[in-house]
């Protein structure tokens, strides 16, 4: 009988494997080809999607599997799907800037039960299993205490249709978080801007029109850290939605709001 120790240990090995990966091809020089006008993709993250999904597919071949280069497996339906972006952070990797992981999360009957979140520069590996707490390199993790907007470091992201999205995209929410925060950053990573806000380094993370694998594991990151997740509206989060709040969980509130406001 399989358990979430047994899930746990194939991800943590697929991720540190994934991670090294990249490494290795940052170290070799890497090619790089485009998915869109912005939007890149290189050997690396095949080439670690490849060993992630290997890894998961050999010690389970009855989950599914939702991995961002090869989309989703055609295999049994399962209870079981692990959602996996091999590298997270592709223009950040193009350009050897230093903020780019690894992230695999494992659904359960449709919630995510587990999610590693591995940064191979820093080497840190960021895990949680629900119910059960998050913690990086065997250190618990805990949100921060930032009581208001006016005390907290925030961090968003831009989504790759940006130059063809005849919307406001996120232009607006970015100027009156900007007014409103200590800080606004911009990391390029979503998966580490989540880990962030579960160690306390970030208050608040905001973002539209992401992924599942961009939050499956982050976002239970931050819950099991003690933070909160929303949409822009308060209203529960889904991995498969178009809005993404997440914070220490003092600040919810206020940054809900902030989409509200004029
Ligand atoms: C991207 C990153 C980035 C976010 C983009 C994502 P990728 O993922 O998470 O921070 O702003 O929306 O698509 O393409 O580097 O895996
Ligand atoms: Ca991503
Ligand atoms: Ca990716």
């Amino acid at each position: 009988m399989e358990s979430l120790d047994d899930y746990k240990s194939v991800a943590l090995q697929a991720a540190r494997e994934a991670g090294q990966i990249l490494l290795d091809w940052m170290e070799k020089g890497f090619t790089v080809e485009f998915k869109g006008v912005m939007d890149l993709v290189t050997n690396a993250d095949h080439a670690s999607e490849e060993a992630i999904v290997k890894r998961i597919s050999s010690a389970f071949p009855e989950h599914q599997i939702l991995a961002e280069e090869s989309g989703a497996s055609s295999g049994p339906s399962s209870r079981y799907k692990w959602v996996v972006d091999p590298l997270d952070g592709t223009t950040n990797f193009t350009h050897r800037y230093a903020a780019f992981c690894v992230s695999i999360g494992l659904e359960i009957d449709g919630v995510i039960g587990m999610g590693v979140v591995y940064d191979p520069v820093r080497k840190e590996l960021f895990v949680a299993e629900r119910g059960k707490g998050a913690e990086c390199n065997g250190t618990p993790l805990s949100v921060s205490q930032a009581p208001t907007l006016n005390h907290a470091l925030l961090s968003t992201g831009f989504s790759y249709d940006v130059r063809q999205d005849k919307s406001e995209n996120n232009f607006e929410f970015f100027r009156r978080f900007v007014v409103r925060a200590q800080g606004v950053r911009r990391t390029g990573s979503a998966a580490i801007d989540l880990c962030y806000v579960a160690s306390g380094r970030f208050d608040g993370f905001w973002e539209m029109k992401l992924k599942p694998w961009d939050v499956a594991a982050g976002s239970l990151i931050v819950i099991e850290a003690g933070g909160a997740i929303t949409d822009f509206s308060g209203k529960p989060f889904s991995i498969y939605g178009d809005e993404l709040v997440a914070s220490n969980g003092c600040i919810q509130e206020e940054m809900v709001s902030v989409f509200f406001d004029q």
